[in-house]
């Protein structure tokens, strides 16, 4: 039996999904991304987790599309391969995700990181958007995603050189929360993690919504479905909870509710 390609560890409510191909760097062939997004699915489904914190290990968070697969690949099939589909599944959960990032986040590893909501950075940790150096583009969201979050010069500057950025300057750039020592990277992830996951879950899953919706759309669009959302927090108990607390002057006990 070969070792599975994720490997899943619970830590109270919370998550932790290895990626498990360490003498590739994580590179993401077709069968990663369908073990990444059936392992996100069933713990999106597991009321026990409220975040899932994403680590790729010590040398690489991923190194991008698997290259040996598509090396002598031509468009139609890439196009039947169909990892969009996989990409979809992954970006369709609906519980946060946190980014644990030592290493190389290269190509789609860095679209990876970038399509999860937080991510926390080694002080070695790169990014960088390769993919022009090998006659391709970023094809999984590194042309756009990358943009809002950096700004359309700095992620120019990626996408077409294809050079690294170093941790520091990505935490300047905002593409990540925080950077840590390397080897503190998981346990920091973990903290800021357990931070949201002690956060009234189902206000956090439509803050979050909300936020990502917005970030896709137009302002407007972005801006009604904040009001939808915010308007359902008022239908939780944790609502309740939050404000009674508040006003009772004591810590608050959220449900999850
Ligand atoms: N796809 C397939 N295999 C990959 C890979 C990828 N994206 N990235 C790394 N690997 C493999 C290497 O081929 C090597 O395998 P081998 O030991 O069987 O030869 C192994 O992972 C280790 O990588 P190596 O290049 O020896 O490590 P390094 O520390 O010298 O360099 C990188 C690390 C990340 C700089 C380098 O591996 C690299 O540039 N990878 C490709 C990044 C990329 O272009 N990604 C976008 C793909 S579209």
């Amino acid at each position: 039996m070969s070792e599975p390609l994720v490997l899943i560890e619970r830590k109270d409510s919370l998550a932790i999904v290895r990626l498990n191909r360490p003498d590739k760097l994580n590179a993401l062939s077709p069968d990663m991304l369908r073990a990444l997004a059936e392992t996100l699915e069933s713990l999106n489904a597991d009321e026990q987790v409220r975040v899932i914190v994403l680590y790729g290990g010590e040398r690489a968070f991923a190194a991008g599309a698997d290259i040996e697969a598509m090396a002598k690949a031509g468009p139609v099939d890439i196009y039947l391969r169909n990892t969009r589909a996989l990409w979809q599944r992954i970006w369709g959960i609906d519980k946060p995700v946190v980014a644990a990032v030592r290493g190389v986040a290269f190509g789609g590893g860095c679209e990876l990181a970038l399509g999860c909501d937080l991510i926390v950075a080694g002080q070695t940790a790169r990014f960088a958007q390769p993919e022009i150096k090998l006659g391709i583009m970023p094809g999984a969201g590194g042309t756009q995603r990358l943009a809002r979050a950096i700004g359309p010069a700095r992620a120019m500057e990626m996408v077409l050189t294809g050079e690294p950025l170093a941790a520091e300057a990505a935490l300047q750039a905002g593409l990540v929360n925080r950077v840590v020592a390397d080897e503190q990277v998981l346990d920091a992830a973990l903290e800021l993690a357990g931070v949201v996951a002690e956060r009234p879950a189902v206000a956090v899953r439509l803050a979050r919504q909300a936020l990502r919706y917005g970030l896709e759309r137009t302002l407007l669009e972005g801006m009604e479905l904040e009001r939808r959302n915010y308007l359902m927090t008022y239908d939780t108990q944790d609502q309740k909870e939050g404000m009674g607390a508040f006003l009772e002057k004591r810590k608050p006990e959220f449900r999850g509710k």
